[in-house]
């Protein structure tokens, strides 16, 4: 196996550049035939490694590639699951290289050399490792479990049209566990499994003023300006200890047991390091919780935009008559997306005040999702990372979202083994995006011991 890696591992990471050119932008619709087209290639590249029944599968939205390989029905199934669209590239004038055009670069923290391309680490390159890992697999004679995958082209618009997929799809997507690699590990050669996914709320609000846009020093002073209620609400959704104001917002969040918190704080992480990664003179959160805690086990809620009125060049003085904002909220515990995004609707525009009407539009959401670390899945992707790295993998909490983890527990009733490789550092939906070769190559590695020693887990 390993001979078969290293013996095609240029041509791997050629290939992964060819997925790389493709600019899958799933949000913006300039870029819908593009998006077509990587489905289609991904189709291709799994049935080179050795799928069967690969089917490019219409949704109502972006088709999700379809492929599996049968070995024997004593043997347990595993479902891969990943996504084959990517983030906007935008801000472009930041990136250093162009986005979709991926080139090889070596930086402090990939010594081996990094690929730069939107998409490189999420999740072009994850979901890569599994079907390179599944050809070497075939390629060798080495299939201990029966195995399917099942690629998307929506996942970074929310995936709206998953569940309909899903729902339709029982049968062909039964499996005993399901693995994906769209998450990260805690530092360089430090291995690590994802055990907790954030939920996710996410809506627009709009704040109407006056009909039209006034001259502000003719009416400056006289009706309430839009955009000036809007930053008075957005700062009412915290208080002095940074926890957010909503009625009930936390009346669904765990409290995590003291033995889980200290576990929590043996993790590799150091607030300096943090803080010098990105450039910040002192840090903020809810009170009396660390940083680890504040993105893994408590939930947060931030303004990700916010327009309206003049942002040309020079001044021009006007009261807009409107103003915008989109605020995501990421949910842990039993939180559940609809009821929150219910109580935000209420809550703000109770503090709408008087001359604005206020409209709030929910986005996509999804439930928060949780893994044990007692799990076969779980144990057996424990034993092949410390195979490759050597040592101990440590359960981590991310505060990320992928919605559709929760939906398969849902309507499938399997769970999902988060076994990321990317770095925090690797500016995932950031410009400048990378994923390491050293981080592809030993995931290409990890994922073939995960199948022996869950296969081995499970039927022994
Ligand atoms: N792969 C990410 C999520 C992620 C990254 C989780 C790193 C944990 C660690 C995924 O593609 C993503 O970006 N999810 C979105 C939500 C989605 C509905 C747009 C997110 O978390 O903002
Ligand atoms: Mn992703
Ligand atoms: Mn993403």
């Amino acid at each position: 196996m390993k001979t078969y890696i290293d013996k095609h591992k240029q041509r791997f990471l050629d290939e992964l550049m060819t997925l790389l050119r493709m600019p899958s932008i799933s949000a913006d619709s300039a870029y819908q035939e593009d998006v077509l087209k990587t489905a289609d290639a991904v189709a291709a590249f799994l049935k080179a490694a050795g799928a069967n029944n690969v089917d490019v599968c219409e949704t109502p939205g972006y088709p999700v590639v379809y492929g599996d390989y049968h070995v024997d029905d004593a043997l347990p199934t595993v479902l891969v699951y990943g996504h084959y669209d990517v983030q906007p590239a935008d801000p472009l004038d930041l990136w250093d290289s162009e986005p979709f055009n991926p080139v090889v670069k070596v930086t402090d923290i990939h010594p081996d050399g990094a690929v730069f391309a939107r998409g490189a680490c999420d999740d072009k390159g994850q979901f890569f490792m599994h079907l390179k890992a599944f050809e070497a697999m075939v390629a060798t004679g080495n299939t201990p479990c029966n195995m399917k995958f099942m690629i998307e082209g929506e996942e970074e618009v929310g995936s709206s049209n998953l569940a309909w997929f899903v729902q339709r799809n029982h049968q062909r997507l039964s499996c005993d566990v399901i693995v994906i690699s769209d998450t990260g590990m805690i530092a360089p050669g430090v291995p690590s499994i994802t055990t907790g996914l954030r939920g996710l709320s996410y809506v627009e609000v709009e704040v109407t003023g006056p009909n039209r846009d006034l001259h502000s020093g003719l009416y400056g002073g006289a009706v309430a300006n839009p955009i000036n209620a809007l930053a008075d609400m957005i700062s009412q959704l915290h208080d002095k200890d940074r926890q957010v104001t909503i009625p009930g917002f936390y009346d669904r969040v765990e409290t995590m047991p003291q033995k889980e918190r200290d576990r929590l704080a043996k993790a590799p992480f150091t607030l300096d390091a943090y803080k010098q990664s990105l450039d910040l003179n002192g840090i903020q959160g809810e009170k009396s919780y660390s940083t680890m805690e504040r993105t893994g086990i408590r939930p947060a809620l931030d303004v990700n935009g916010i327009w309206g009125g003049y942002t040309g060049e020079g001044a021009k003085t006007v009261i807009a008559s409107k103003a915008y904002a989109k605020i995501s909220m990421r949910l842990v515990g039993e939180q559940d997306h609809e009821a929150i995004t219910k109580a935000f609707t209420t809550y703000f525009m109770s503090l709408a005040p008087e001359g604005v009407k206020v409209k709030v539009s929910p986005f996509h959401g999804g439930q928060p999702y949780v893994c044990p670390t007692d799990h076969p899945g779980y144990l057996a992707a424990e034993k092949a990372l410390k195979v490759v790295y050597g040592m101990d993998a440590l359960p981590v909490r991310s505060g990320g979202s992928i919605p559709i983890v929760a939906l398969f527990e849902a309507e499938l009733g399997v769970k999902s083994i988060l076994l990321g490789f990317g770095l925090d550092s690797d500016a995932i939906h950031s410009p400048n995006e990378h994923y390491g070769l050293r981080n592809f190559y030993d995931g290409i590695r990890s994922i073939p011991l995960f199948y022996q020693f869950y296969a081995e887990g499970t039927t022994s």
